[in-house]
């Protein structure tokens, strides 16, 4: 019951994904959570209000000029008393006239009102949720300490494939717990994360053959990004140093693109000794071409590849760390997972391992889910199958209650100036 009397204004506006919000009507209530929803005009198109009002056991605000509904000047009063306001569906439209203050309805004059912490789960056709103008939209949001819930990938409505499927209710429903959990045990008020400098690697990295072939894998990028975003939230000053990924560059987050294993080698080893959690997310290639052909090879009936080996990142940075540095490493086994992780946590001087064996259904590369083990000196927690973003709070929560990170964080607010 982890949203126990938490009193929950819910936004939706007019998308495919609205039939969706009627699960996180009851996903909150579940958790202990009352809900009250407001509708768009476009957003009634997809959903009777009825069926919200009959889930939510309250009634459902539509209409601004209403005279029953405005009884009480109501779109105030809704706002006053929510704990928090999500937004779900939140359609391209709606994302912008929230970014830019237009109240024309119920449900965006509720959200100027609204003094509460908003959540935003924008779903869309990826060609819209690629556009810069969403873009900076959301970047608006963001900067104004919105939640964005990311959209997931995959199939879409609309039948193509790409970024904009809304997350799944109970993801959402798993973020606001989080949240209010953090709350209650006064964390987030103080953004535990604050004062504190966090890089991050994502992605894959490719390796040229030729001048048009490379070897790289299957990495999406997607738990890098995920470990980013949930860093900011927390208050942290991250940096990102992703290799090429099929995401839109995070917003608010200062990101360093690179391509090859040795661009990534130097862009870390540049940014690493400012940082005091690192966590290396990205599957970086063992190995290298030796003498790559700058122009196209010509086809022929073999080709012989000779491969050099990559400078070790992991192992370098495990070399280099101070007292001061926390250093997570990540394993993508596909057998004896526990065994490997472990000698990597010893062999790379790590403070954490997160392995995960990749050969597990909807786990790993290039998916929106992960199941992962924990690893540190004191043991291994196996997590469940969870969604990268809720796997990222997870990780983040674990370090955070290690005994070193503790330290580094009495270190740093001791070195603080004073204000
Ligand atoms: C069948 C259909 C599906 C739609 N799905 C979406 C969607 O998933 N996301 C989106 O941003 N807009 C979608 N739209 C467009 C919005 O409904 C439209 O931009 C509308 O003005 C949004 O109004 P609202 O933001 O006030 O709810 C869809 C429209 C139709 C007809």
């Amino acid at each position: 019951m982890k949203l126990k009397n938490r009193k929950m204004l819910l936004g939706v506006s007019g998308g495919i994904a609205c039939y969706k919000s009627l699960e996180i009507v009851r996903g909150i209530r579940e958790a202990g959570g009352s809900v009250s929803v407001v509708m768009t005009r476009s957003a009634m198109e997809f959903v009777k209000p009825l069926v919200f009002q009959t889930l939510s056991e309250n009634p459902v605000a539509t209409s601004l000029f209403s005279l029953e509904e405005e009884s009480k000047i109501g779109h105030i009063k809704l706002s006053e008393n929510a704990d928090a306001m999500l937004v779900a569906p939140a359609t391209a439209n709606i994302i912008a006239k929230m970014a830019h203050g237009i109240a024309d309805d119920y449900l965006t004059t509720a959200y100027l009102a609204c003094s509460a912490p908003v959540f935003v789960a924008p779903a869309m056709n990826h060609h819209m949720w690629d556009h810069p103008a969403l873009q900076d939209n959301l970047a608006l949001l963001v900067k104004r300490n919105l939640h964005i819930i990311h959209p997931g990938s995959g199939y879409l409505a609309c039948g193509s494939y790409g970024t904009g499927r809304m997350a799944e209710p109970g993801e959402i429903v798993t973020v606001l717990e989080d949240y209010f959990d953090r709350i209650t045990t006064g964390e987030q008020a103080e953004k535990p994360l604050n004062n504190i400098r966090v890089l991050v690697t994502a992605g894959p990295t490719r390796e040229r053959i030729d001048a048009v072939r490379f070897l790289s894998n299957d990495s999406s990028g997607k738990m890098g990004y995920a470990l980013a975003e949930k860093c900011r939230q927390l208050g942290a000053d991250v940096i990102l140093i992703s290799g090429p990924t099929a995401l839109s560059p995070p917003v608010d987050i200062e990101t360093i693109q690179v391509k090859s294993a040795l661009e990534m080698y130097s862009a870390v080893m540049a940014n690493s000794e400012q940082a005091q959690v690192i966590i290396k997310a990205a599957a970086v290639s063992d190995f290298r071409v030796e003498t790559p052909n700058p122009q196209k090879t010509k086809k022929s009936e073999r080709m012989t590849l000779e491969l050099v080996k990559n400078p070790d990142i992991l192992k370098t940075l495990g070399d280099r760390k101070t007292s001061n540095q926390f250093l997570v490493g990540f394993a993508a086994e596909s057998q004896n997972v526990l065994y490997y992780a472990e000698q990597k946590l010893k062999e790379k001087n790590l403070d954490l391992i997160v392995a995960n064996n990749i050969l597990q259904k909807d786990a790993g590369f290039d998916v929106d889910t992960n199941r992962v083990l924990l690893i540190d000196g004191d043991g291994s927690i196996d997590l469940p199958l969870l969604s990268k973003e809720v796997v990222a709070g997870r990780i983040l929560d674990h370090i955070m209650a290690t005994d070193k990170f503790r330290s580094i964080m009495a270190t740093k607010l001791k070195n603080a100036p004073s204000a």
